[in-house]
């Protein structure tokens, strides 16, 4: 156990002097335990004692450190903080980390919060503080065997803050289940030097009352997506964000996978979102036959710079990999008041897709669609309802008029903004 004194406070503040400001001179940091560290061996259960040594933390990671996270940690402990200063490496091992897998009782995540009251702060050095995935060597091997998701933050009353995440193996935050949680400065690079880095969802948002803002993500999956397999999703806001490499965007969905389970989620704002290169922009799915309603999502002050997909919804979506059993198409999941504000840059006309496509038609596959599209309205008859698009500024990169796919005119809507046609974008 190590006491943070006085010394090494002025010694970390001069090295430091950001961090020194930000952490060290706030009294509630002036006692806490520092995790052990032994070259070559785990360092979990060095978390473990240190959070018993001094309960309400902070736990501290030294910087300069690099933790071997040789084994999963799951802390179910309340009232505490946590300070993230050095490098925290999962094993490079990849048939150690499936065995842990395989073994996990908790879905198969290598770092895991759960409880009330967690504050978790990583550091402002841009070389340290990163939680290591060691990824690459998976994506290479196109291994998708028993993979682990990198860190679920399950906590009513959760802070998180500077987090770094590099080339996490899948999927990287799971903020499902969470409550009452903000979430600023989280930075995630899975970009690949090798082959695609498949299933490395960002964010993911389906939880209560949270705030995530000033990420940068760069991905080969949704960046942010909310309410996946969620029945209770509510107010969620994914803002002042740039995202980028082969993500797929901002996503709601998939909704309504289980036809007897209804999928809710309301009051959903993405705002202030910039997106460069990526397959998708704003995205919405539900199942065929789906139930649920989704409610009060906005969309606004969207920029992209070539995407495929800018703006996209479709409520007949089924899974290729995974469409269970068959799906009886007499319902749907209802989206109700949705404002699509604001939406600037261009359309990746000349080469649209990624690297992900992998089967013959390519999953995201769209019948019609050839690269000029602004948007792809896939409502069924009713279902879209009270919906506004306003200031659609998104142009083709071969400076044809962008166009449009459109099913079903949304219902109910005062001012919807466009006309519904399979043809030119014409704004209202
Ligand atoms: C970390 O290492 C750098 C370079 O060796 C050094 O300048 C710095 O003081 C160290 N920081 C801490 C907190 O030990
Ligand atoms: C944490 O709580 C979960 C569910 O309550 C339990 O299954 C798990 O064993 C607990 N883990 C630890 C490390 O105490
Ligand atoms: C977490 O941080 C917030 C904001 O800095 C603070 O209000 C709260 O008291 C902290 N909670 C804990 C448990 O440290
Ligand atoms: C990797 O882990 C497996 C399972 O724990 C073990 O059998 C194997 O020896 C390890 N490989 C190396 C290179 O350490
Ligand atoms: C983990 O489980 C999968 C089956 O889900 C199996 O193919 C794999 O061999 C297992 N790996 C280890 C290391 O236990
Ligand atoms: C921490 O990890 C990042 C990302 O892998 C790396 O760039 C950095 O050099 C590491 N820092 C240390 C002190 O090892
Ligand atoms: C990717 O980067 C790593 C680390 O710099 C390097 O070892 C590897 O050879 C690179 N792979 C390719 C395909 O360039
Ligand atoms: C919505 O969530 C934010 C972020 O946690 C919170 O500040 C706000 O009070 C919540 N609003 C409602 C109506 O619950
Ligand atoms: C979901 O919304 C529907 C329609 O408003 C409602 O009937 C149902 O009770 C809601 N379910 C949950 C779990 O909130
Ligand atoms: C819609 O959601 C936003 C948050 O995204 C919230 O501020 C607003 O109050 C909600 N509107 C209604 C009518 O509930
Ligand atoms: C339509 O949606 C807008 C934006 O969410 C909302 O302000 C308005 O009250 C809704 N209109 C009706 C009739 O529900
Ligand atoms: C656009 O084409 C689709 C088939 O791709 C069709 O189902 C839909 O009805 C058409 N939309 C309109 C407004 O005609």
């Amino acid at each position: 156990m190590f006491r943070i004194g006085p010394l090494v406070l002025t010694c970390l503040s001069l090295a430091y002097p950001a961090i020194g400001r930000s952490i060290y001179l706030d009294e509630r940091w002036a006692n806490g335990c520092d995790v052990a560290h032994t070259d070559g061996e785990d360092d979990t259960p060095n978390i473990y004692q240190a959070l018993q040594d001094c309960p309400s933390g902070p736990i501290v990671f030294s910087a300069n450190t690099t933790y071997n996270i040789f084994s999963p940690v799951e802390l179910n402990h309340s009232d505490y903080s946590v300070s993230i200063l050095g490098n925290l490496s999962f094993p490079t091992n990849m048939t150690a980390v499936q065995a842990a897998v395989n073994a996990s009782t908790n879905g198969g995540f290598w770092i895991q919060l759960n409880g009330e009251n967690v504050n978790v702060t990583g550091s402002e050095d841009p070389w340290s503080g990163w939680i290591v995935g060691h990824g690459q060597q998976w994506w290479d091997a196109y291994n998708q065997v028993a993979r682990p998701r990198t860190f679920s933050f399950a906590v009513n009353n959760g802070y998180l803050y500077n987090l770094k995440f590099y080339k996490p193996i899948a999927w990287v935050v799971s903020l499902a289940t969470a409550s009452n949680v903000y979430a600023g400065n989280i930075l995630i690079d899975a970009r690949s030097n090798g082959s695609f880095p498949f299933n490395t969802d960002g964010i993911d948002g389906s939880g209560s009352n949270l705030l995530v803002e000033d990420a940068i993500i760069y991905n080969g999956d949704d960046a942010f997506t909310v309410g996946q397999n969620s029945v209770g999703t509510r107010n969620v806001t994914f803002r002042r964000a740039y995202v980028s490499y082969s993500s797929h965007g901002l996503s709601i969905g998939s909704l309504g996978k289980d036809p007897s389970q209804p999928s809710n989620v309301s009051d959903i704002l993405f705002e202030d979102v910039f997106l460069e290169n990526t397959l998708y922009g704003a995205r919405f799915k539900s199942w065929v036959g789906g139930v649920g309603l989704a409610k009060n999502v906005t969309y606004r002050n969207i920029g992209v710079r070539n995407v495929s997909f800018p703006l996209y919804l479709t409520q007949s979506y089924v899974d290729q990999e995974s469409p269970g059993a068959a799906r009886v198409d007499n319902a749907s999941v209802i989206m109700q008041d949705f404002t699509y504000d604001n939406f600037y840059g261009d359309i990746n006309t000349f080469h649209p897709g990624d690297a992900s496509c992998v089967s013959d038609p390519c999953w995201y596959y769209e019948e019609g669609a050839d690269g000029t599209q602004a948007a792809i309205l896939r409502c069924n008859p009713g279902t879209c309802q009270n919906f506004t698009l306003s200031n659609i500024h998104l142009r083709t990169q071969s400076g044809v008029p962008a166009t449009l796919l459109c099913n079903n005119p949304p219902v109910d809507s005062p001012d919807v903004g466009f006309i519904c046609q399979n043809g030119t974008f014409i704004a209202t």
